[in-house]
């Protein structure tokens, strides 16, 4: 069990707990907070699409060719963004701050 950290978009923080396995976007769906996950997780909607606080960046296996296609239609892409669905929380991220990109 871990934790992470999550920022809404009405900007407040939320510490929540995180069990390796899950992805971060079911971690984050499954705590109520506002995630759409139009895709249920399968890299196809850009909708759970976040930003990585950037010294948690290189601790995350990089994006895959479905990821970076994806992320080419979203809005408001910065170098930070990820999303994710495709990222499986494990213990080498425990503690990683996020935030939730605008709509
Ligand atoms: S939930 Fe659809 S791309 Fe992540």
């Amino acid at each position: 069990m871990g934790i992470i950290f999550v920022k809404d978009r009405e900007g407040n923080s939320h510490k929540l707990e995180a069990e390796a396995g899950s992805t971060i976007m079911e971690i984050i769906r499954d705590a109520g907070l506002e995630i759409e996950a139009a895709c249920g997780g399968c890299c196809a909607c850009a909708t759970c699409h976040v930003y990585v606080e950037e010294n948690w960046l290189s601790k995350l296996k990089t994006r895959c060719e479905e990821e970076i296609l994806m992320l080419d239609q979203a809005f408001h892409v910065a170098n930070t963004s990820r999303l994710c669905c495709q990222l499986e929380f494990d213990e080498q991220i425990n503690g990683i701050v996020l935030t939730l990109a605008p709509d």
